[in-house]
Parts: C-alpha cells; sequence; structure tokens
C-alpha cells in the first residue's frame, strides 16, 4: 500500500508528492519541523508540538501556512488514511521556493509537507528492557539548538559515529558538558535526584522533557535542572533520554562504562511507565 502525504494543500501518494529544487528547505536548510507519535491511533501532545513549531517560525520570521485547528485536521486524516495505530507524524515547513540568495525572499510561500511512519509496538521496544548504550562527542551544531530547524548533518555523523563504536547514540557535550542526545534530551539520575541541562539555545526543549519532569514533580522526585559533565554521568545510579520517537528510554553505558548497575533504573522505568499512562489517556 502506498503512503497518503500532505504537500501543500493536497493528500497525495507518495510517489506523486513533489517539492521545487528551489526550495529553501533543500538549498539552505531553511525549514523547521516536528514529530509527534501515535498509539493507539491518537496523538500524543500535539498542542505542545503546535506550540513549539509556532515557536521556531517566529524565530525566523517564517510564515505559518496553516492554523493549529488546520494542522490538527491534517494529522488526522494522514493517520486515519494510513492506518496508524503506532507509529508518528513527521511535518516540516520550510519558506518555500525561491531563486537562490542568502537573503530571505520577499513575501515567499511556505511550504508544508506531512507524512506518516508506522512503527509498531513502541511501547514495547526492547531497547526499554535492554538499555541503550551511548559514546560522548563533542556538541559541534550551531548555536541556536532550541529552534528545531531541518539541519540535522552532525546529529546524523554523530549517530553513525555511534553505530561504528558499536553503541546506540551519541550525548553532545560542550565545554566538558553534555548537551543533548542527538535527538533527544539526556538526563542522569543520583539517588533520587534526577539532572537535565537547563533550557536555552544549547539544548532543544523537548515536549517530551516538559512533560516527564512535571510528571517526577508530582511524584515526588527532585528535578535539578542544570548542565552536568561526562564524569558525572558516568557516576550516576541511572541514565535516560527522553523524545516523541522513543519515549523515556534507558541508557545503560557510556564510552564503554557501564552506568549504575548497568541495566535499566527505577526510576527510568517508572517514568517511563507514568508517562506512557498519562499521554495515552490524554491523547488526541
Ligand atoms: N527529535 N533534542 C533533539 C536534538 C531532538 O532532535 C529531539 C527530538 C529532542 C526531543 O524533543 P521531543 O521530546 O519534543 O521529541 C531533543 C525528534 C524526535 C526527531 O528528530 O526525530
Amino acid at each position: 500500500m502506498t503512503r497518503t502525504v500532505y504537500v501543500n494543500g493536497e493528500y497525495l501518494p507518495e510517489d506523486q508528492a513533489k517539492v521545487s529544487v528551489f526550495d529553501r528547505g533543500f538549498l539552505f536548510a531553511d525549514g523547521v519541523y516536528e514529530v509527534t507519535s501515535v498509539l493507539g491511533g491518537k496523538l500524543i501532545d500535539f498542542a505542545g508540538h503546535a506550540k513549539r513549531l509556532q515557536r521556531s517560525l517566529d524565530e525566523l520570521q517564517m510564515a505559518n501556512p496553516v492554523t493549529e485547528d488546520e494542522l490538527l485536521e491534517i494529522h488526522r486524516e494522514l493517520v486515519r488514511a494510513n492506518g496508524i495505530e503506532e507509529g508518528l507524524v513527521y511535518l516540516q515547513i520550510t519558506r518555500g521556493a525561491a531563486d537562490r540568495d542568502f537573503a530571505y525572499p520577499k513575501d515567499p510561500v511556505p511550504t508544508i509537507v506531512l507524512f506518516t511512519q508506522s512503527k509498531p509496538g513502541p511501547a514495547e521496544n526492547p531497547l526499554a528492557r535492554t538499555g541503550m548504550k551511548v559514546i560522548s562527542i563533542e556538541d559541534q551544531r550551531w548555536g541556536r539548538r532550541d529552534i528545531k530547524t531541518v539541519q540535522l548533518l552532525y546529529p546524523s555523523m554523530g549517530k553513525m559515529m555511534a553505530k561504528a563504536a558499536g553503541a546506540d547514540d551519541a550525548w553532545m557535550v560542550e565545554d566538558g558538558h553534555v548537551t543533548e542526545g542527538t535527538s533527544n534530551n539526556a538526563y542522569i539520575v543520583k539517588g533520587n535526584t534526577i539532572v537535565t541541562r537547563h533550557l536555552g539555545t544549547e539544548i532543544l526543549h523537548g515536549i517530551t522533557r516538559a512533560a516527564v519532569l512535571r510528571f517526577a514533580r508530582e511524584a515526588q522526585m527532585v528535578v535539578e535542572e542544570r548542565p552536568f559533565t561526562v564524569a558525572e554521568a558516568k557516576a550516576a545510579d541511572e541514565a535516560f533520554i527522553t523524545s516523541a520517537s522513543a519515549f523515556v528510554m534507558p541508557v545503560v553505558e557510556m564510552d564503554g562504562q557501564p552506568i549504575g548497575s548497568g541495566a535499566p533504573g527505577r526510576v527510568t522505568a517508572r517514568l517511563r511507565e507514568i508517562y506512557l499512562d498519562e499521554m495515552r489517556k490524554a491523547a488526541v
């Protein structure tokens, strides 16, 4: 079955969906994106993703071609048309097509593309039982990581470095402190305290992060939002990541050294369970 995708107002079979070679997303990575997960055929934290999308667009003075209601409708229609029970919806908006020029074009027509990916069983992902291995690499991305742009080449290189080292992902490090994973936010646990980097321009403001920290505080866990070092991570009791596609996922090894017992930790498992339970209830 060919997928139905959404391009600039039309629902089309994926092999008929086209974007201009002059699109600034293609030429300049002049575009932003969101990934919203789907559980039980429903969208997880759609409002959070819509809000961050608007913020990314505003930071780049880029027009939003759709209202939030229209966006929700498009997401739902694609989930329905493609029969997605578990998976995700990818959304990208670029500044649109224009003759190549570094300056932003005047009154461009934005390009908007959405497609789905079916990922059966994300809640039962085996990595949640075994835990992920990460390596530490230098964070060589640009300085506005809070804007969710499509310039993902360095994270992509980081993922390949991790694979080459026999690991699942890379945690990026700047001035000795962990920023985040290649496509997720990073956390360590020491005793009853969860530590994750504070919000700023150095990391993406994860939608999953916001929900997980809220649930952690509600469960009387202590949360410290501050930078942590690689040495602290290696000496932690537990570590984990969060993202829309992985939810809460344990990290059990860094640079070949076990973290804590070397198995997924109790706090991580509890947060994953609370997150999945609560978000399924609130899904739209
Ligand atoms: N990535 N940090 C980075 C660099 C990310 O790319 C992501 C998400 C996150 C987590 O954000 P959220 O909880 O809102 O998904 C943090 C998505 C899933 C991706 O690129 O596929």
